[in-house]
């Protein structure tokens, strides 16, 4: 039989729900002034109580699949205790989607840590990834069962975004700067994580992967030290993270020292969720890190983020070429308040997926970020991702982008 494209939206917890629990970003948004237009997620698009019209709208625009992700903040409020009540609520949002026809894709974490196991060091705390199993067994095996029977799941979404935003250039919490040592040891605490919480699942039938954020990243002109570089920074950012996942974790990075760990029983892969926005340039500078990263030359979204839909084909070719298995795009989109490129953009990204399918790479599915305008991070509430917009001044009201019937 042939297998099913999925054609979805995704969103995160915190991004959407509103009435957040007490987590690090909750805190983030509101005790270091770093968010760019001072918002925070506190409404967000009350997605928490407004799911229902929300999966209305996802099955009205022809989806087939909708990507959520789980606050762990509201599930483990106290490192002893479980929030059986919040769990019961997600399993009425799984079946609210399963209702509709919409196959419910699930993420573990994204991006956010419970305030108490931020309190104790977030990803680098000693009992970090007994925290994590604990939690992903709490969940997982409550909610693939019936009547949420959730089959698809991602651990981590982005642990190098992640890694970055809160190591390298204290955008995110836990606030770091220039700490590539600690951004390193952060991913091989993931990957700890991933492994052994995938292995006390395995007696589930149920599907792992993760939603892994990738970019070319091309040398600058014909340069070859930029080349050079662009291939380290390539390595770093797009492979680590997956190859570790095999069991082998190891990650290097220049002027730190190497992590290497050895799990035993690592599961493979069953899909690799891929987020694809952009390209980045890489050249040569004198001043350390000696490098730059820039954005290609090409037209910007309002994020300034280059659109460059071919790298979508060049990355997945090169991913299945080193994974060998199913591909699955689970994030896609762009901030764009005017509406004015974003047809042609999911058009372009789409023929890409085409191209790709025809030269047999398996790519089995389509999640556009995101259905509706919601918290973007750093950047707040103003950056507009949605299909469907929001008026935030006018009680949540949802609206429809004009691009949506083109
Ligand atoms: C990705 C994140 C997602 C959203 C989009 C725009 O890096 O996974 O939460 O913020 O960017």
């Amino acid at each position: 039989m042939k297998k099913p494209f999925f054609w979805g939206v995704a969103n995160s917890a915190f991004q959407v729900e509103g009435s957040p629990a007490e987590s690090d970003w909750k805190k983030w948004t509101r005790e270091t002034g770093k968010i760019k237009d001072s918002s925070n997620a506190d409404i967000a698009c009350d997605f928490w109580n407004r799911f229902e019209e929300d999966f209305d709208l996802a099955q009205k625009i022809g989806c087939t699949a909708f990507r959520i992700s789980i606050a762990w903040d509201r599930i483990q409020p106290t490192p002893s205790t479980w929030d059986e009540k919040a769990l019961d609520h997600y399993e009425k949002i799984i079946i609210s989607m399963r209702k509709r026809g919409l196959e419910p894709w699930v993420t573990l974490h994204h991006f956010v840590l419970p305030e108490w196991l931020a309190k104790e060091g977030g990803l680098l705390a000693k009992d970090f990834v007994q925290h994590f199993i604990s939690y992903s067994e709490k969940v997982v095996r409550r909610l693939s069962k019936s009547p949420a029977t959730v089959k698809y799941w991602m651990t981590f979404n982005e642990p190098n975004v992640l890694a970055r935003g809160g190591y390298l250039v204290a955008e995110w919490p836990p606030g770091f700067r220039d700490r590539m040592d600690l951004a390193v040891e952060s991913l091989a605490q993931m990957a700890e994580a991933h492994i052994r919480s995938v292995t006390a699942l395995s007696d589930l039938n149920v599907l792992f992967g993760v939603a892994h954020h990738v970019r070319p990243l091309h040398g600058k002109g014909f340069n070859p030290l930029n080349s050079a570089l662009a291939w380290m920074l390539d390595s770093i950012f797009n492979r680590h993270f997956i190859d570790s996942l095999g069991g082998n974790i190891y990650f290097w990075a220049p002027g730190v020292k190497s992590i290497k760990r050895k799990i035993p029983n690592a599961k493979p892969l069953d899909f690799l969720g891929i987020n694809y926005y952009g390209r980045l340039l890489v050249s040569a500078s004198i001043k350390p890190p000696f490098f730059n990263i820039t954005e290609g030359p090409g037209e910007k979204t309002d994020l300034g983020w280059e659109i460059f839909p071919e790298g979508l084909f060049e990355l997945t070719k090169k991913l299945y070429r080193r994974y060998k298995i199913p591909i699955i795009i689970t994030e896609n989109g762009l901030a764009d308040q005017n509406d004015s490129k974003r047809s042609k953009f999911i058009q372009d990204h789409i023929f890409q997926i085409e191209r790709a399918r025809k030269a047999d790479i398996p790519i089995e599915g389509y999640f556009h970020w995101s259905l509706t305008d919601n918290f973007e991070w750093a950047e707040g509430l103003s950056s507009r991702f949605g299909l469907i917009g929001i008026d935030y001044a006018k009680d949540l009201k949802r609206f429809a982008r004009p691009s949506l019937a083109q």
